[in-house]
Order: structure tokens, then sequence, then C-alpha cells
């Protein structure tokens, strides 16, 4: 069983989960900076360069782009939110179209204006979008997006991915959830409800078993890069 994942945002109002519409808030909103969308290029940009962290993960993203080979038209990343790891992606693959989705109007906007190199910036919506628009030979980037979705709507996702005949995914969870850190994140959350302190829902933490689950009735694991907390699948079409 996947785990609840809780986080503590600096709102002055309660927010009591984490779904896209809160998502789109804290991407316009300025109570919590590390979410909210810088207010010019040059900041955007000084903040992407500024992340090494999402470059060094860009790097691999690359390779495992590369590893696929001459076929790929075009990358897709799902759920892109301020598309930093795609904005150092951008610059490693310059000629690779890209294209950055989130499912709301405004974030959306925001990222169409502040990564202008990005190919096309559009809304999509994981749970109710048409894969087959991107084409069979885009690869779907889905960074840091696990803990979004229940494993029903995991399952959901890649069985609509199979059925519209995306051969190439890159699923790079949000983390690899051990026992430890499961359990961690439980008792943190009571400690908070015993401290009255607010926390609120934001989805799902997934053990690697649980992942391998979750994808393998649709997709084939053809490789699996342990990175940090976190790891790149690479999925092909079974
Ligand atoms: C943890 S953030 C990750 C953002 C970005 N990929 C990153 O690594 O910083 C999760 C993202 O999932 C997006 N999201 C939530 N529900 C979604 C849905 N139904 N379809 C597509 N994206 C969704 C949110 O808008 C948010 O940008």
């Amino acid at each position: 069983m996947p785990t609840k994942h809780y986080f503590v945002f600096n709102n002055s109002e309660p927010m009591s989960h984490l779904d896209k519409d809160a998502w789109d808030s804290l991407r316009v909103g300025t109570e919590n900076p590390a979410f909210q969308f810088e207010t010019t290029l040059e900041k955007y940009e000084s903040n992407c360069t500024r992340r090494t962290d999402c470059r060094e993960m860009a790097k691999a993203i690359r390779d495992a782009i590369l590893s696929i080979g001459a076929g790929v038209s075009s990358v897709v990343s799902l759920g892109a939110g301020k598309g930093i790891v795609e904005w150092h992606l951008k610059k490693l693959l310059p000629s690779l179209p890209m294209i950055c989705t989130d499912p709301a109007e405004s974030g959306v906007a925001s990222l169409r204006q502040l990564f202008p190199a990005c190919d096309k910036v559009m809304v999509f919506d994981m749970l109710k979008g048409d894969y087959s628009v991107f084409g069979k030979d885009a690869v779907l980037l889905m960074n840091r997006v696990s803990t979004e979705f229940t494993p029903t709507e995991w399952k959901q996702i890649f069985k609509s991915c199979r059925s519209s005949g995306v051969k190439y995914i890159l699923f790079v969870p949000t983390e690899i959830a051990s026992i430890r850190l499961k359990t961690m994140e439980t008792l943190r959350h009571l400690a908070r409800r015993v401290l009255c302190r607010r926390d609120t829902f934001c989805g799902w933490l997934y053990s690697r078993r649980e992942f391998d689950m979750l994808i393998s009735s649709q997709y084939s694991i053809e490789g699996f890069k342990k990175i940090g907390h976190s790891a790149i699948y690479k999925l092909t079409l079974l």
C-alpha cells in the first residue's frame, strides 16, 4: 500500500489537500516562493541556472533519451510545473522538439512566457488527456509526478498511454520510498497532529515494488537507473 504524503506549506489560508487547482494557486501565489513562478525571465533563468541538481537530472534524462536511439520525434514533459529540469534538458538537446504540459492554464501561461526556448507549452491533464496527440515516437517524461495519483489512477494513466500507442516513457518518481521513509512520513504527520500543526495531504509515496507493479501490466521496464532517492525508469511497450 502506498503511504500518504504530507507537506507543511506557508499558507495563511488552510489547504487541506494538493490537487491541480491548489498547485496552480501555489504557482501564482507569493507565500511559498519555492513553488511560485518568477516574475521575470532573468529571475527565472537565474533560478534555473542555480539548480545544479536539476541539471544533473537533465543529463541523466538526456542519456536515457539518447539510449532509445534515432526514432525519437520529441520529448513531452507531463506535469512539468516550473519546467526547471526541462530548461536544462533543452540546453542539452536543443534540436529535439520539446513540449511541456501542466493541467492548469495560468501555470502554463507563465511557463510559456518564461521558457521561450520550449517549442510548445500546453494544458494537458494526465487523467483525462488523449495521449495520441503527441505521436507514437514521442518520449513521454513523467518527472516527479508520482505522488499526484492513486494506484488506480496510475494504472489508468499507463493503460491510456498504451492504448494510444505511446512507445517510450521515462518515469522519474518524486522519490522511491523505503519502509523507513514511509514510517517516518506517518510519524511526522501524527506528531504534527498532536502539536496541532497544520499540514497538507499531497498524495502518495510508493516503494520500488509498488511502482514496478503499477507499471508492469502495461509497460516493460527496460532500464532502471538510481539517482539519489529517485531513479529513471525507462519503459517501453510490452
Ligand atoms: C511535484 S510537482 C512536479 C513539477 C515538476 N515536474 C518538477 O519536477 O518540479 C507535480 C506537478 O504535477 C502536476 N499535476 C497535478 N495533477 C496533474 C494532472 N492531473 N495532470 C497533469 N499534471 C498534474 C502539478 O500541476 C505539478 O506541476
